[in-house]
């Protein structure tokens, strides 16, 4: 992070198990491995910090039916350390356009695109924006897309893994997860691509919609894990190297994303939105 303003932060987990640093200076991080632990987190804000505030960018089109919303999101924040062009200029920038090429769509459902704020230090925007929902509200919606970096250098075209049939150790999402993850498995199918699954853990916007049972889905090319050997044979790219060595980094620069995994995502998520626009039928 910025040098005086991530070291304002200190997360003190103390029932995190032995050997993991007790302070985190990414406030995001610590948030992460809390949760994966169980642990109680405890906030010590040092007093240098300015707290900003910060705003959700919300808009839906004017056509569709109000009561069956399917809802489209990617986080407009970067971490300080840089300018976060695939994360997450790249989910934001593929959902404004699609957004742009739908906008005289005669869509029978309603479809409101969510451009979050805060999701690095802690999925703020989306987590206030479910909390303030009423329960009307909520079961409106009948499905949350999400796209957070989906154009990493080293990608994966990875499928958050809502039917639980990928083995990467998370739970199935609430039902109709399945049938969204398999909806974008067409897509890269039909234009012979590979596709993995991976973690729907929370780690992104789709947590607090998961958390009160809205179906979700999204694609996510990688962060800072390492691609397999596997991976590599079905995407190219290097085994053993993070999907995104400038992953909260400087270089998270324009010259970052990879424009082939960019092309593809952006026309698979104009593809999902578009064809849940006019049929959710699948979705129980
Ligand atoms: N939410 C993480 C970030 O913005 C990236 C991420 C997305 C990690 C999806 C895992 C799964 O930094
Ligand atoms: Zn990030
Ligand atoms: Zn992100
Ligand atoms: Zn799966």
């Amino acid at each position: 992070g910025q040098p005086g303003r991530t070291d304002a932060f200190a997360i003190d987990i103390g029932e995190w198990r032995a050997g993991i640093p007790m302070v985190f200076a990414d406030f995001a991080v610590g948030n992460e491995l809390a949760a994966l632990a169980g642990a109680t987190v405890r906030l010590k804000v040092d007093a240098t910090l300015t707290l900003g505030t910060d705003h959700n960018v919300i808009a839906e089109t004017r056509l569709g039916n109000p009561k069956n919303v399917v809802m489209v999101g990617a986080h407009l924040d970067s971490v300080p350390a840089g300018p976060g062009i695939n994360d997450n200029g790249s989910g934001s920038a593929a959902i404004l356009e699609t957004a742009l090429q739908m906008r005289n769509y005669p869509v029978r459902n309603k479809v409101r695109f969510a451009f979050w704020a805060a999701e690095e230090i802690g999925l703020l925007g989306s987590d206030q924006y479910v909390e303030g929902l009423t329960t009307a509200q909520r079961d409106r919606i009948r499905l949350y897309l999400n796209f957070d970096m989906v154009a990493s250098p080293n990608y994966a075209y990875k499928l958050y893994d809502g039917d639980d049939s990928d083995a990467v150790g998370s739970p199935a999402g609430p039902p109709g997860s399945a049938q969204i993850e398999q909806q974008l498995a067409r897509f890269f199918d039909r234009r012979g691509l590979g596709h993995v699954g991976t973690d729907f853990d929370g780690r992104s916007d789709y947590g607090p919609f998961i958390a009160v049972g809205i179906p979700a889905g999204g694609i996510f090319t990688g962060a800072e894990g390492i691609k397999t050997p596997a991976e590599q044979a079905l995407f190219g790219g290097t085994a053993g190297v993070a999907y995104d060595v400038c992953y909260h980094q400087a270089c998270d620069t324009i010259s970052n994303p990879n424009l082939t995994a960019f092309d593809v995502n952006a026309d698979a998520i104009a593809d999902s939105t578009a064809r849940y626009a006019f049929n959710t039928n699948a979705i129980p």
